[in-house]
């Protein structure tokens, strides 16, 4: 009998494209959404209505459920304001507390939790090179510090005695959404330009290796953390050259001086600023092939 995943957050980039793979590999999948227009079932996706903020969960979504997705969170790429930062940690700590009580109450089977995390995780830092096993190479960021509370609140699910795997994404590269069409749209319309000193290491993945790497830590049972990003971070010029490349648009401007995208983007220009170059070998030494190993590969598949 096909199994059956739970998916929080799979109305999302990267829940819809997982969720797409998934559903033509077999899987029967639940979903537990925020939005009350799509409960029921729909394209052999079946629908359940929660809302971690107050710990209102249908605990429908749990039936013949053995694997947990956990994608769930509010937008990052948002002016931060005192209640979107708020928002940010609560909406992801929350829907762990809630799938965790929800699970302990009603006495749930749980096998595994495959929770997304992120690389925002790592001090911004130009030199280092981030394995997963330093435990003490945790920023002192805003985001870093949600991605540690985010991390932490996965340690009652180990507690359960349930299987626990996070992956710490890198900036997700996909022509439908998230970073890479916020960067090759003004590169299209001749106003793109290197991000600050264009030094900052960003270590991307594509989206349908992201997709493949939580197929591969699912049908590997694999525990523990992961990074999840391609083997060759590049540096944000390197980014910025290589989309203009392959949208054959010249890159005339001068680089945008780190003052004026603070003054755009307030404090979430940290997002763009900050350098994490992160190393994908512990994956690839379980046996995970990634499909895009460069970025012209990357961008080239996506944007033509
Ligand atoms: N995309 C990236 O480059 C990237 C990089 C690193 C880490 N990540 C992490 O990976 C996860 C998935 O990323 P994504 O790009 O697919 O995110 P996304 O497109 O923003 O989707 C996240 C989903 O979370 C749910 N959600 C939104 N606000 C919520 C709230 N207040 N409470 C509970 N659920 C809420 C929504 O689903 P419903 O509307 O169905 O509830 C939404 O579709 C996120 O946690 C993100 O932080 C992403």
């Amino acid at each position: 009998m096909a199994e059956t995943i739970l998916i929080t957050g799979a109305t999302g980039l990267v829940g819809k494209a997982l969720t797409k793979v998934l559903l033509v590999q077999g899987y029967e999948i639940n979903v537990l959404t925020t939005q009350k227009r799509l409960l029921g079932s729909k394209n052999n996706i079946h629908y359940f209505f929660w809302n971690p903020q107050s710990n209102d969960i249908d605990s429908k979504c749990f039936n013949k459920v053995s694997t947990v997705i956990n994608l769930a969170g509010s937008p990052i790429a948002q002016r931060w304001t005192k209640s979107t930062k708020s928002s940010i940690l609560n909406s992801r700590v929350q829907s762990l507390n809630t799938l965790a009580n929800a699970i302990r109450e009603h006495k749930i089977n749980i096998k595994q939790l495959i929770s997304a995390s992120a690389i925002g995780i790592y001090p911004d830092s130009k030199t280092h090179y981030y394995e997963e096993k330093n435990v003490n190479s945790v920023g002192s960021s805003f985001l870093s510090y949600v991605v540690q509370q985010w991390e932490a609140a996965t340690h009652q699910f180990q507690s359960m005695g349930i299987k626990t795997t996070l992956l710490r994404i890198g900036i997700v590269l996909d022509n439908k959404g998230g970073a890479l069409p916020k960067i090759a749209t003004p590169i299209q319309n001749y106003y793109g330009a290197v991000l600050a000193s264009g030094e900052q290491w960003q270590s991307w993945i594509h989206i349908e290796d992201l997709v493949r790497l939580f197929i591969h830590i699912l049908e590997s049972r694999l525990e523990g953390v992961y990074n999840a990003v391609a083997p060759n971070p590049v540096q944000q010029v390197e980014l910025t050259k290589a989309i203009a490349h392959v949208l054959k648009k010249p890159l005339f401007l001068p680089n945008i001086p780190e003052f004026m995208l603070k003054l755009i983007f307030g404090s979430m220009s940290s997002v763009v600023l900050e350098s994490q170059r992160v190393c994908s070998k512990k994956i690839q030494s379980t046996g995970f092939k990634f499909t895009y190993h460069e970025l012209s590969a990357a961008v080239d598949n996506l944007l033509t």
